[in-house]
């Protein structure tokens, strides 16, 4: 089984863009505790940064082999609507993933315009929201199998 690990725009800043919302952990840091969890179910990890929409659309289409897809869309989350559109496009399950509570932050962040075509939301629990996301993904994905 396969699973992406897609990240958007200035999530390759993580550890430096501002602790105190996005904690301490660096994207790589973050990206190995989610391998080491996905080893632990005997799940291939595919991860991907850009800080371009374009990018992260081309590598949803080329990987769209994998079962499942873990995406942090960043401020893309708010306003990309072609994204949106890849995502949907995705055959997969997928959870759309935010470190910090977007709900309780400036007002453009309380609208996600890709959540309503992924299967479920993580926000505000830091990086262990990758973990519960991972979690929570294999679930799906063993009992969507299960039910065939
Ligand atoms: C974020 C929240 C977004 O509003 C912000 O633009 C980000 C990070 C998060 O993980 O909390 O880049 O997706």
């Amino acid at each position: 089984m396969k699973i992406l690990l897609v990240s958007g725009p200035n999530l390759n800043k993580l550890g430096q863009r501002d602790p105190t919302i996005y904690g301490n952990q660096t994207l790589s840091e973050i990206e190995g505790l989610v391998r080491k969890r996905a080893d632990e179910w005997s799940v291939e990890i595919g991860p991907y940064q850009s800080n371009h929409e374009g990018a992260l659309i081309d590598f949803m289409q080329e990987a769209s082999s994998a079962e499942g897809m873990i995406i942090n869309p960043g401020a893309l989350a708010h306003y990309g609507y072609a994204l949106r559109d890849a995502i949907e496009a995705f055959p997969g399950k997928v959870v759309e993933v935010h470190i910090s509570n977007v709900f309780g932050r400036e007002e453009f962040r309380h609208t996600s315009v890709t959540a309503p075509v992924t299967d479920g939301v993580v926000t505000g629990l830091g990086w262990r929201g990758y973990l519960a996301a991972l979690d929570a993904l294999v679930g799906l994905l063993h009992e969507a199998k299960d039910a065939k």
